[in-house]
């Protein structure tokens, strides 16, 4: 396939950056959008509009990664209105596991967001996947300093973003192809392997409880909503993940 143009949102932070990485060394011509200014970035604001018409400008496609918790889809139909004044660019959106069938109300902004681009007219891939290992850890991260950690009877399938954004890189060089198979992580932990997992990275033992977390969002993490046990995708472990923020000396963790 020959170069084609492509703009990253969100494409300074998390998983845009590593995407953006991914197509730039693969030799595609790729443009980031930001509110901020920076090298290789093109400014706008998807909240305002500010600049978006002409990010979009001879695009080819666009991987949205950007995302806002309280106007995830406010975000989208600005895109979306811009693109089609712009010569309708394939749309690759990010979206996560069980957006359909966990009550959270981001995850339900997810969800009417994947509608709105399918019937937006434009051509469009809807790549839905895992949580992050940076967010398990961070919703651990409480497990490193208290003698004893409550935590909710739940699995999750962490995934490193390294391992989705060549996923997206393909996608976003290949043809749409509507809503595709969810992408996981490898391996499905119980939250409290996981947050000994985290306690243990920072070198410390603490005790934790398993409880039984009462309502209806708790109970479609607790029948597993969220997970992929039929796409163990990604190869990069949350065991791994951990080891590599250790040797880097991240968030006081360190090597055992
Ligand atoms: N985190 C997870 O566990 C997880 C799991 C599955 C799927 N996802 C999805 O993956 C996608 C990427 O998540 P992430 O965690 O990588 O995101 P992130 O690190 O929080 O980055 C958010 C990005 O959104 C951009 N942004 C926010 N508001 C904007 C606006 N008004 N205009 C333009 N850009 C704006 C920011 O760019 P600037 O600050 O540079 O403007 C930033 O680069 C999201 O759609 C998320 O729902 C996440």
């Amino acid at each position: 396939m020959g170069l084609v143009r492509i703009l990253v949102t969100g494409g300074t932070r998390q998983l845009g950056r590593v995407v953006t990485e991914r197509l730039r060394a693969a030799g595609e011509e790729v443009r980031v959008l930001s509110r901020r200014p920076g090298p290789d970035v093109v400014p706008g604001d998807l909240r305002t509009g500010r600049g978006v018409d002409s990010a979009l400008a001879g695009v080819d496609t666009v991987v949205h990664c950007a995302t806002d918790f309280r106007h995830e889809t406010a975000l989208a139909r600005t895109l979306v209105e811009a693109a089609r004044w712009t010569g309708g660019p394939h749309l690759v959106y990010v979206s996560i596991v069980g957006v359909d069938r966990v009550p959270l109300g981001y995850y339900k902004a997810k969800f009417e967001t994947e509608k709105l681009i399918a019937a937006s007219g434009l051509p469009y891939t809807i790549q839905r996947a895992t949580q992050f290992h940076a967010l398990v850890r961070t919703l651990f991260a409480g497990a490193s300093r208290l003698p004893v950690l409550p935590v909710p009877r739940v699995r999750f399938q962490p995934v490193d973003v390294r391992d989705v954004a060549p996923r997206l890189a393909d996608l976003a060089t290949g043809d749409p192809a509507g809503r595709v198979d969810d992408f996981g992580g490898p391996e499905i932990l119980a939250a409290a392997e996981l947050a000994q997992a985290v306690a243990e990275a920072s070198g410390r033992r603490r005790k934790i409880v398993s409880v039984k977390v009462p309502g209806e969002t708790f109970r479609a993490y607790a029948e597993g909503g969220h997970l992929a046990p039929h796409h163990l995708d990604g190869r990069i472990t949350f065991a791994q993940y951990l080891s590599e923020q250790a040797d880097a000396g991240v968030l006081g963790y360190r090597k055992r």
